[in-house]
């Protein structure tokens, strides 16, 4: 679910979202990453109010929990997500400051100068990138901190099979300098700028695909929306090992000036 919601727009949602649940992310990243951002936050304590949105079943989320000691609302459009999402927060026993609730990042219900942090990992393509980080800015306090993930293109030129690939799933992409740009434009520094490693999406997004497409197979075995999702995973994890060092995923933090 990188971005397939571009790619798959036709698919079932409740299919999607079925298959994505039997992993453990739903998008590239991992525990290490979400700490090296979390990182160069510096302004958080007990009373701190968290945001991550399009938080899918809440990997990165818990890890949020677990080194931070403020309350954190997930947000994500999927019901099914977001009942697992609160699922974990009570297995991990977090449930008294972690909760995940259906909802729309195009819609947050939060007030003005309510937020210390807004957390995003892979998911601001939902709305995009510029639309996302200029709408939020008036959710966070002054001084408050925005930390998105967002694929991004390495170089300036790159092969047109994959320049297209994008193009289609989300004509958004950009490098990294038009991205900063776009984040200061909207009212924030940018403190910090990184790129996702390789294993982020080997072996954190695609690895644990290989018994989740056996699994949910085995439940659709004529299911035609399954089996065009898993051709659609298939493309897209080939489009990465042939051109990966074009683009990934890079974490931008801002903090709200
Ligand atoms: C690629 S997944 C990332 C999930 C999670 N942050 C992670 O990194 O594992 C994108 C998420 O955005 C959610 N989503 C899609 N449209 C949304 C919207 N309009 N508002 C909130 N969440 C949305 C999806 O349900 C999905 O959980």
């Amino acid at each position: 679910m990188s971005n397939e919601y571009q790619n798959i727009h036709e698919f079932d949602f409740n299919l999607i979202c079925e298959y994505f649940s039997l992993i453990e992310r739903q998008g590239p990243g991992s525990p290490e990453m979400t700490l090296k951002a979390l990182s160069f936050i510096d302004n958080l304590n007990e009373k701190s109010r968290i945001a991550d949105l399009g938080c899918g079943t809440g990997g990165q989320t818990m890890t949020l929990a677990q080194n931070t000691s403020g309350s954190i609302l997930g947000l994500d459009l999927f019901k099914g997500f977001i009942d697992r999402f609160n699922r974990n927060a009570t297995d991990l026993n977090l449930q008294h400051r972690v909760k995940g609730i259906v909802g729309s990042m195009d819609e947050l219900p939060f007030q003005p100068g309510e937020l210390d942090l807004i957390w995003c990992e892979g998911a601001i393509y939902n709305i995009g990138f510029e639309r996302g980080v200029n709408e939020w800015h008036k959710y966070l306090k002054d001084g408050g901190y925005i930390t998105v993930s967002e694929a991004s293109w390495f170089t300036d030129e790159r092969p047109a099979e994959i320049n297209d690939f994008w193009n289609e799933a989300y004509p958004e992409i950009d490098t990294i300098p038009v991205k900063i740009a776009q984040l200061q434009k909207a009212g924030y520094i940018p403190e910090a700028v990184f790129c996702l490693p390789e294993y982020c999406w080997t072996k954190i997004f695609f690895e644990p695909q290989v018994e989740a497409k056996k699994v949910f197979m085995e439940k659709y075995p004529d299911n035609q929306m399954a089996k065009e999702l898993m051709a659609n995973l298939s493309h897209e994890e080939e489009m990465y090992h042939m051109y990966k060092k074009y683009y990934g995923y890079v974490f931008y933090i801002g903090r709200k000036i």
